[in-house]
C-alpha cells in the first residue's frame, strides 16, 4: 500500500486565510511548510486510488499529485472518495469533482444525508457519480483495497450544530478508516474526541496510524491570542496532557503519524518544545506530499 498525504492541515489550512499567528506569518514567509486541507490518498498498485476526504483544496492536491492526473483524454485513477465527517475541510472538495467523470463517494447515511440536503451536491452528475452507502464495522472494498469505517468520538458538523452539541458522540458522524490490503494495515483518524481503551486496542492493530493532530493542547486557540474555542469544543482530543493522544497512544507499535494539523499547534515550530516532546514519544508529523508505505 501507498499513502500520499495530499492535505496535512486542519480546516484552513496553513497559512490560514484571515490568521497572523506565528505559524501562519511564517508560512507566508516560507520559513514553514504550507499545508492544505486534510487529504489523504491511498493506492494498493499505484495505478487505481481512492482519496480519504475531499478538501476545498483538492484541485491544487491533485494538480501537485503526478500519479493522480488522468490517463486518457478524460478520466481519473480515482475511483472513489471515502468521507469521514461531513465538515467542510472534507466535503467541498468534492465540488470540484464536477466535470462529468465517474467515481463513488463512499460515505455514512448521516454523511450521505448530508450531501442529499445540499442541493449545490446535485451539481455531480448523477448518472456518472455513485453514491455508496458503507455502514459502520462493515468491511468493504475499493481500488482492491478492504476498508472498515467505524464510528469514533466526535460531534456533527459545524454548520450541523444545534444549541447544544454533544462532543463526543458515537455514531455515522465521524468515523475512521481501517484499511488493509493483504499484507499492511494503516488507521486513518482525521477526527477524534478521545481515546477510550478499545479504540486504543484497534489502533495498536496498525502497520501505521494518521491520526487527529489539530491542537497541541486544549487551549491552543486561546494561548494564540486567535480566539477561545477548545480543542474538546470542535471534536478533537488533544496531543498533550494525561487523556492526550500522545499518552493514550504510547503503547502502539506501528508508525504513529498527526494529521488534520490546526495553523495554531505549537509542533508546527521546528524548534518547539512540543515538537521536541513529540519527536521523542515516537511520533511524526505529516507534510504535504509525503508518502509513507506502512
Ligand atoms: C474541524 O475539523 O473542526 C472542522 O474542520 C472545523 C471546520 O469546519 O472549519
Ligand atoms: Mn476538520
Ligand atoms: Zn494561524
Amino acid at each position: 500500500m501507498i499513502v500520499r498525504i495530499l492535505g496535512a492541515g486542519a480546516g484552513g489550512g496553513l497559512p490560514q486565510w484571515n490568521c497572523g499567528c506565528r505559524n501562519c506569518q511564517d508560512a507566508r514567509a516560507g520559513t514553514l511548510p504550507q499545508m492544505t486541507q486534510s487529504s489523504v490518498a491511498v493506492s494498493a498498485d499505484e495505478t487505481a486510488w481512492v482519496v480519504l476526504n475531499a478538501s476545498p483544496d483538492i484541485r491544487s492536491q491533485l494538480g501537485a499529485s503526478p500519479a493522480l492526473a488522468p490517463s486518457g483524454l478524460r478520466g481519473t485513477p480515482i475511483s472513489s472518495v471515502i468521507l469521514t465527517n461531513g465538515d467542510i475541510d472534507h466535503i467541498a472538495g468534492l465540488l470540484t469533482l464536477r466535470e462529468r467523470t465517474a467515481f463513488e463517494i463512499c460515505a455514512t447515511a448521516d454523511i450521505l444525508d448530508i450531501l442529499r440536503e445540499n442541493g449545490v451536491f446535485r451539481v455531480l452528475a448523477n448518472d456518472l457519480v455513485r453514491y455508496r452507502r458503507i455502514e459502520l464495522d462493515a468491511p468493504f472494498s475499493a481500488a482492491g483495497l478492504t476498508f472498515r469505517a467505524f464510528a469514533v468520538p466526535g460531534k456533527v458538523a459545524l454548520f450541523k450544530e444545534g444549541d447544544k452539541v454533544e462532543t463526543a458522540a458515537m455514531g455515522g458522524q465521524t468515523i475512521g478508516l481501517e484499511i488493509h490490503d493483504g499484507a499492511k494495515r494503516l488507521f486513518y483518524v482525521p477526527g477524534c474526541a478521545a481515546l477510550p481503551d478499545w479504540l486504543v486496542a484497534e489502533l495498536a492493530r496498525g502497520d501505521a496510524v494518521l491520526f487527529d493532530g489539530t491542537v497541541w493542547e486544549d487551549d491552543d486557540m486561546r494561548r494564540t491570542g486567535t480566539g477561545e474555542k477548545t480543542g474538546t469544543r470542535m471534536g478533537h482530543l488533544p496531543m498533550s496532557g494525561p487523556e492526550g493522544s500522545i499518552v493514550r497512544l504510547a503503547g502502539i507499535p506501528g508508525q504513529k503519524i498527526f494529521i488534520h494539523i490546526n495553523n495554531t499547534n505549537p509542533v508546527l515550530q521546528p524548534d518547539s518544545a512540543e515538537r521536541a516532546a513529540l519527536i521523542a514519544a515516537g511520533w511524526r508529523t505529516a507534510q504535504d506530499g509525503m508518502e509513507l508505505r506502512p
